[in-house]
Parts: C-alpha cells; structure tokens; sequence
C-alpha cells in the first residue's frame, strides 16, 4: 500500500473529535505527503508589508521544499519567485532580509530585474535570448498589511479570508505599521501538534500563568457578558464587533481580562503610540487565524504575528513578529523587550508542551484521545480541515490531476 493510499484510509475510518493516528505525527513519509497536500498548495502567510516598504526590498522563507524571494519592485508592487535560478537551478537570495536593484545569481551571475525577467547572462552562445527567460512566479495575495503566497498554479480561493477580515482590520491599518520585533523559535515537534497546541487554551490556566492575567478565557462563567458588553463597546466606538467564520479561517473581536487594555505581563500598553485610527487604546483583541500557518492579535498599541513553517516531521519553525505604530520610536515610545516579553514567555512554554506532546506521540502507547468539545473545539476544527485537505489531495483524482500539470 502506497503512503498516500495508507493516509486516506486512516483519514476516511478516524475517529471524528479525536487526535490522528499516530503515522500523522511521526511518519516521515506521511510528513512528505503534507508538504504535498498544504503547503505546496495552500495560501501560507509569507510576511508583512513593511518589511518590503521600499522598492528592491526582499525577504526569503523557505515553504516545505522552496525557497521564495518575496520583494517590492520599481512600480510598488508585491511580488513573489521561486529562489531558483533559472540557468542551474542555484537559489539566489540568501536567506534573511535586504535590498536590491536587481537579483544576481551568486553562481554564474545571471541576473534578473525586479519583475523577475532575466537581464544579463554573460558569456552564453550567439542566439540565445535572455528576454525568453524568467524566474518563475509564486501566487501573491497582498491584503491589509499581509503578504500570503501560494506555490501551487491552481490556488484555492482567497477571496472569501480577505473579504471578510479586510473590514474589521481597516482600522488598526497594518500598512503603516513597522516591525518592532521579531523572534524564530524551532519546536522539535509536528506542525499539526504546535496548530493543535496554538488553537486552544485548555492549557492556558496551568501553563501560561503570565498570558491568563489578561487574555480572557472564552469559556470562563463570565465570558459571555464581557463579550456582549465588548461588542457594544466596541460598536460605539466604530469598530466591527463580532465573530466569523469561513472553510480555513476564524476571527473575532474579544474582551481583554478585566483592567487589562493590552496583552501585556502587566495588562498595561507598551507603546505610546497607538495603532491605526483606533479611538483609544482600550478596545481588547481583534483575533484571527489562517490554516495552516499563522494566527494574530491586534491590540490598540501593537500587532502580534505567529507563523509555522514545518521543517521536518518532527521540528517546526515559529516566527513572531510584533508590530507599531509606524511613527513610534523605539526607546522613547516602546521598549522592544516589554513588547515582546509576554509572547516570548507565551511561546517558549509552548514550545516545552509541543515538545513533551511529541515525545508522548512516539511511544508504543500512544493512542488517539477525545478533544475537549467545549475547550478544544477549534482544535477539532483545525483536525477537521487538515483531514478533507487531504483527503482531497490523496483522492487519485485530484493527484492526477496535479501530475498532468
Ligand atoms: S546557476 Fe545561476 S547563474 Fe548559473
Ligand atoms: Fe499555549
């Protein structure tokens, strides 16, 4: 039985509202076929906006086998190639962040403008012509301050994420924010345990004693008057109040704590300067998240990004990022180590309960248990999702389809 025949199988007889079998955690050819099935083919938070503000500006991430070079070209527009050159295939950017006028090879020196079409390769025969030459294109969705990428031809639809979180992030205009802080934290576990991990709070009481001071728990017998009573709050001050929910996303307006107005170690702002056109800084946490990669916060004085990219069937990279007010000096308006404190805790007990979950998941024991329906229910969601993904890439339908292309 092939992999993909085997996953569809465990996938089809699973038991709904439980934890996957255990090939779905540890199996390396299991992990390959997810790189295949998501992130080869679904929109992947690639970056923010101001970290590619001036044209030549660039960023690479490297997304399940490729690398990808995100910049601004010379018109102001996002765009995204495949690290790959185009001669003998050598990346070109290095990883990390920088500037450029135009990509040159590190090999052989072919070199390629911003809009990706190769412009000089010296020493090549008489008759042949760089101008039928480029580098090849990634899928780029650019939207409120977020850039996503998808690598597959056929992307699936992004329309309905960005029509429907566009509205309620009008106002905290991420485009004119700038990075204040970034952080990458590598979790020696499966990307599917640190979403599973990243989409519920049944473990929040015991473990994240620091985040529990002023991210309030949906579920708490308080809860639904404090949302209630956010929603007109937040209704008065021209803010859209509420909850959605679409095939791979969520998100909501929520209440902070009671005397929080920040997610904060202290409940207090840690900057002066506010985001956006917010009308004041106590208007609790415009959440959402986005399968498979990423999930965010805006406060009223900083943005809180986390992305995963999985690097192996057993270890992922996290990325966070914080952004401010784009005006905001640092040392006199935030302080880049308050800012980052309380996620950075956040994160790395995370990352010891990622682990330990992994570790468990390996053993001879381990055997699929029940998600909490009131306390894990976006985790089933997450599961949920994963699972008709993937049912839909394994059916042999859709896998010849992706061949034939
Ligand atoms: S591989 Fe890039 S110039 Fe040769
Ligand atoms: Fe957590």
């Amino acid at each position: 039985m092939t992999t993909g025949s085997e996953m569809l199988k465990l996938l089809r007889v699973r038991r709904k509202q439980y934890s996957l079998p255990q090939p779905f955690y540890t199996d390396a050819s299991f992990y390959e076929q997810d790189l295949k099935g998501i992130f080869e083919r679904r929109w992947i938070l690639a970056g923010l906006e101001c970290e590619v503000r001036e044209p030549g500006e660039y960023f690479e991430l490297t997304i399940a086998r490729s690398s990808v070079i995100v910049l601004r070209d010379n018109d102001g527009e996002v765009a995204a190639f495949f690290n790959t050159c185009r001669h003998r295939g050598s990346t070109i950017c290095p990883p990390g962040h920088g500037k450029v006028r135009a990509l040159a090879c590190p090999y052989h020196q072919w070199t390629y403008n911003l809009k990706g079409q190769l412009t000089y390769a010296g020493g090549m025969h008489g008759g042949f012509d760089p101008s039928t030459i480029a580098l090849k294109s990634v899928q780029v969705e650019v939207f409120a301050g977020m850039i996503f990428v998808c690598l597959a031809e056929d992307a699936p639809d992004f329309s309905s994420f960005s029509a429907t979180l566009g509205p309620y992030l009008a106002p905290h205009d991420l485009r004119s924010a700038k990075l204040a802080w970034s952080e990458d934290l590598v979790i020696n576990a499966n990307w599917k345990l640190v979403v599973e991990n990243s989409r519920e709070c049944y473990h929040c009481p015991s473990r994240h004693r620091e985040l529990v001071r002023t991210f309030l728990l949906h579920y708490d017998v308080d809860a639904s008057a404090a949302y209630a009573e956010h929603a007109r709050k937040s209704e008065r001050a021209g803010l859209l109040a509420g909850a959605e929910m679409g095939d791979d996303f969520q998100l909501a307006r929520i209440p902070l704590a009671d005397g929080a107005t920040s997610l904060t170690m202290d409940g207090k702002p840690v900057c002066t300067k506010l985001l956006g056109t917010v009308p004041n800084g106590d208007i609790g946490s415009m959440r959402w998240f986005h399968f498979p990669s990423m999930f965010a916060h805006v406060l009223g004085d900083y943005a809180f990004f986390f992305r995963l990219l999985p690097l192996s069937v057993d270890r992922t990279l996290v990325t966070s990022k914080w952004l401010v007010n784009g005006e905001a000096e640092e040392g006199r308006d935030y302080d880049p180590k308050k800012l980052a404190e309380l996620w950075s805790v956040t994160n790395d007990q995370d990352r010891d309960l990622c682990e330990r979950n992994q570790e468990g998941v390996r053993s001879l024991g381990f055997q699929p248990g029940p998600y909490s329906q009131s306390r894990e229910s976006h985790v089933i969601k997450f599961v949920d999702w994963y699972a008709d993904a993937m049912d839909d890439w394994l059916r042999p339908d859709t896998r010849r389809a992706a061949i034939a292309v």
